[in-house]
């Protein structure tokens, strides 16, 4: 049975900013997904805080907000097959030094904040999160 799902992804302002949103996008294609939805948006931080309201007690919630809201970013629909989980093994894990060789935390990422992507971790959430960015 096929179980088509959609989930969010994010390219976050440091893979943007240098210039691998092209790159980025053509590893989601290259791995079955569809874009089904795009746009480059430039969120305040207040809306960082409600997208990320689930990291609230976290320590590096203020730095995350602040940094997801420091550029530009790329928020996109993507669909396939089991897309939430797919898209996390493409990511790879959440520190790039600790991700997989060939994923795209991996080949592109810097830091633990600064790892070139967010997706949904659940079905749920990607409910959630599509709804935040593209409810019309
Ligand atoms: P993301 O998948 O966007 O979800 C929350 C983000 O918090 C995560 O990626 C990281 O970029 C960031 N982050 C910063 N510090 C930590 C930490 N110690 N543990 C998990 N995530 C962290």
């Amino acid at each position: 049975m096929s179980n088509i799902e959609q989930t969010l992804s994010i390219i976050k302002p440091d893979a943007v900013e240098r210039n691998l949103q092209d790159q980025i996008k053509s590893e989601f294609k290259s791995n079955n997904f569809e874009i089904i939805k795009e746009k480059k948006i430039h969120i305040l931080k207040e809306e960082a805080e409600k997208f990320y309201k689930v990291h609230e007690s976290k320590p590096f919630y203020s730095d995350l907000c602040a940094y997801l809201s420091s550029g530009p970013i790329v928020v996109m629909m993507l669909q396939r097959e089991n897309a939430v989980l797919e898209n996390r093994k493409l990511m790879g894990a959440t520190n790039p030094k600790d991700a997989e060789d060939g994923t795209i935390r991996k080949k592109y990422g810097i830091s633990i904040d600064k790892n070139s992507v967010h997706g949904s971790d659940s079905v749920e959430n990607a409910k959630i999160e599509l709804d935040f960015f593209f409810k019309d």
